[in-house]
């Protein structure tokens, strides 16, 4: 899709396109191991923003480009890993959260053995997925890297939630555990689109991905449970390191418009970025 127009028009043909995807590549509910199947499924096709997914789209979007297998793929492997690291993320032994995306988490609706499982899974089938898709063998070992880093435990999901448990610094555990994926999905759009400097676009990622986990620390203090679709005062209960209870509300909010300032000025002003600052605007002010 080029020149998808309106923002709305963009998002509205992007999710249809997001959801039909990840739908096609999750295995079958009626197929065994039926339990994991259905665990991954709850998980995955439940109403998330797909803020990463639209934001590999977008970058392809502001290339002029349509968008290629690549792009779906690369698209659907990420909300899948975020998927697998939102069902750890509220098992017992981290958040234990028993809301997600409003509905049960996984490991209240499956248990927590087939939620351990369904998050593990959620890891892996995106290298298959990437394995597969039609690209040039090349394209495809390099966005199977980026996913994997972004995943893992140097600077990946992995790396984060083990920083945060050692309390290390915020803003080296927020690069690390939300950062990352941000960063990928901006990688992988700029990987699709066949455009120029990856490394550019890993700094945009980066620093929206920094903006958008200080708002959401923001609205875990701010905000109830009903609006957020997953508990508040999370942070605060579990006595976890978070911007607001390092700086307080304000200046966490004043960090947060900080970095998102800095990714508007990294869209390259030779690219068609409207819709890009458009969903960067919307990803951190959350006025989805
Ligand atoms: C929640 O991310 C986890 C964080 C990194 C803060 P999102 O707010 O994007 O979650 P969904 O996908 O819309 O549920
Ligand atoms: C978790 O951050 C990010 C992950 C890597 C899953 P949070 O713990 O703040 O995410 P929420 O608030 O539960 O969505
Ligand atoms: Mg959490
Ligand atoms: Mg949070």
């Amino acid at each position: 899709m080029t020149g998808a127009g309106t923002f709305d028009g963009f998002v509205r043909q992007s999710l249809r396109a997001i959801e039909a995807e990840l739908d096609r590549l999750l295995p079958p509910a009626d197929a065994p191991p039926r339990q994991l199947n259905a665990a991954m499924r709850h998980s995955v096709l439940n109403g998330g923003k797909r803020l990463r997914a639209l934001l590999v789209l977008a970058v392809v979007n502001a290339h002029g480009r349509d968008q290629p297998p690549l792009a779906h793929a690369s698209a659907a492997a990420l909300e899948m890993i975020h998927a697998g690291s939102l069902i750890h993320d509220d098992l017992p032994c981290f958040d234990n959260a028993d809301l997600r995306r409003g509905k049960p988490s996984c490991h209240k609706a499956f248990g927590e053995a087939t939620a351990l499982l369904a998050g593990d899974a959620l890891f892996v089938l995106p290298f298959e997925i990437m394995a597969r898709v039609h690209a040039p063998a090349e394209e495809r070992l390099h966005a199977m890297r980026i996913l994997a880093e972004a995943a893992g435990p140097a600077r990946g999901i992995f790396a984060g939630q083990a920083l945060e448990s050692e309390q290390a610094p915020l803003e080296d555990i927020h690069a690390a555990k939300t950062a990352s994926l941000f960063r990928a999905a901006a990688e992988l759009g700029a990987l699709a689109a066949g455009g120029g400097d990856l490394d550019r676009w890993a700094r945009w990622g980066d620093v929206l991905g920094h903006a958008f986990q200080l708002m959401d620390d923001v609205l875990d203090a701010e905000s109830g449970s009903i609006t957020l679709g997953k508990p508040s005062g999370q942070d605060e209960r579990n006595q976890k390191p978070s911007g607001v209870r390092l700086w307080g509300l304000a200046e966490t909010r004043r960090r947060a418009e900080g970095r998102l300032g800095q990714a508007l000025d990294l869209i390259p002003s030779e690219l068609d970025g409207a819709i890009l600052r458009e969903l960067a605007l919307r990803c951190v002010r959350r006025s989805f």
